[in-house]
């Protein structure tokens, strides 16, 4: 529903949050018979110990369909209240059409218009900061965020680098309008194009088309240079959560919850020393999930609300970093 542009802006908030998480566990074990790698070099170099793997059949859509429909009952709402779908991901159905859309279809949600939005890791903060502008020019009410990703199937299973590091799953939120003052209190987001060649899939795109050779040659699959972007993720990690902090008027003492990217254990022990937080106040699933790309603050943000470890009027930080390279964080005043 499209109104009138209004020139106040609204203050905008979540208020429904879902994640969904395919059945089957493969454990740091079970890599350890597919190549050379041991439960001892994941566990204490990343801090993963199981991950979900999506069933041959299920797509990013399966996935962001139910935590979608968690999010709606968690909100309360119906699809047909949805205005907006933005859809997180690097992992779509396929190019065409747009995983949002599939998403549309399958919720009924016929009033929402529907795009996808390619920020890998910081993807979900990327939908968030998109989706609440148009709730807070007021343009739409209800705005549908989902990430949703099925990074188990663009992994060469032969790249002991990189499989053993992701697993899949997805997490949705609901924005609406909420009470001034609460809600999503800044935004900082960034990218840094120079940084593209360290996590890359380069084959299947319109610069090398799928083609004998490049199937020949596993160019379909995630590529990383996992040193240089460990470097990154430390260093903007804790750069993005006080630049954010600083657009809201707050310090980092002021921070009651934190939720980081989940991709490894050091990278996020180092940004709660730079931010001087206790581990009561952070959320880490990454030993069951693994790094889920965009899908793993949602999913972190849906069992810390639930699990009670977020309270209204909480200072919560959201913060990400990802392939681009890109990174964002918000700081959110907990409404619900
Ligand atoms: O969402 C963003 C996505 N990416 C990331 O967040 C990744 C960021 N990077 C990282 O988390 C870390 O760099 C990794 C976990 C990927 C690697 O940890 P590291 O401490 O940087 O290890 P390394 O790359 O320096 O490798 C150390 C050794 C190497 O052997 P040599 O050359 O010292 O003999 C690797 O070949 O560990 C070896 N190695 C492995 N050994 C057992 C690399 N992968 C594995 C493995 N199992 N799976």
């Amino acid at each position: 529903m499209v109104n009138k542009l209004s020139h106040k802006l609204r203050s905008v908030g979540i208020v429904g949050l879902g994640s969904w998480l395919p059945e089957e566990i493969i454990t740091n074990a079970d890599l350890s018979r597919v190549v050379d790698t041991s439960d001892e070099w994941i566990k204490t170099r990343t801090g993963i110990s199981e991950r979900r793997k999506a069933a041959i059949t299920e797509a990013a859509s399966d996935l962001g369909t139910k935590a979608a429909q968690k999010a709606l009952e968690d909100a309360g709402i119906s699809a047909e209240e949805i205005d907006l779908i933005i859809v997180a991901t690097v992992t779509p159905d396929m190019f065409l059409p747009s995983t949002s859309c599939i998403i549309q279809k399958n919720l009924g949600a016929s009033k929402a218009a529907a795009f996808d939005l390619s920020a890998a890791c910081s993807g979900f903060l990327y939908a968030l900061a998109a989706g609440s502008q148009f709730i807070a020019t007021g343009l739409y009410k209800t705005v549908l965020v989902v990430a949703s990703e099925v990074l188990t199937k663009i992994i060469n299973w032969e790249d002991r680098d990189t499989c053993v590091l992701f697993g899949d799953g997805a997490g949705a939120a609901i924005l609406k309008p909420v009470e001034e003052g609460f809600g999503f209190l800044s935004f900082h987001l960034g990218a840094d194009g120079t940084g593209g060649d360290y996590l890359q899939i380069p084959a299947g795109g319109s610069r090398k088309p799928a083609s004998e050779e490049t199937i020949k040659n596993k160019e379909h699959y995630m590529t990383m240079n996992g040193k240089e972007v460990f470097k990154f993720a430390v260093k903007i990690m804790g750069n993005a959560s006080l630049e954010a902090l600083e657009k809201a008027g707050l310090s980092k003492n002021d921070v009651d919850f934190f939720v980081p990217h989940q991709a490894n254990t050091r990278i996020i022990d180092s940004a709660m020393k730079r931010l001087g937080l206790s581990s009561e106040k952070v959320y880490i699933n990454l030993d069951k999930y693994g790094n889920m790309s965009g899908a793993s603050i949602p999913v972190a943000l849906d069992e810390a609300v639930k699990g009670g470890l977020i309270k209204h009027g909480d200072i919560v930080v959201l913060v990400g970093f990802g392939a681009g390279l890109t990174w964002g964080a918000s700081v959110i005043k907990w409404f619900a």
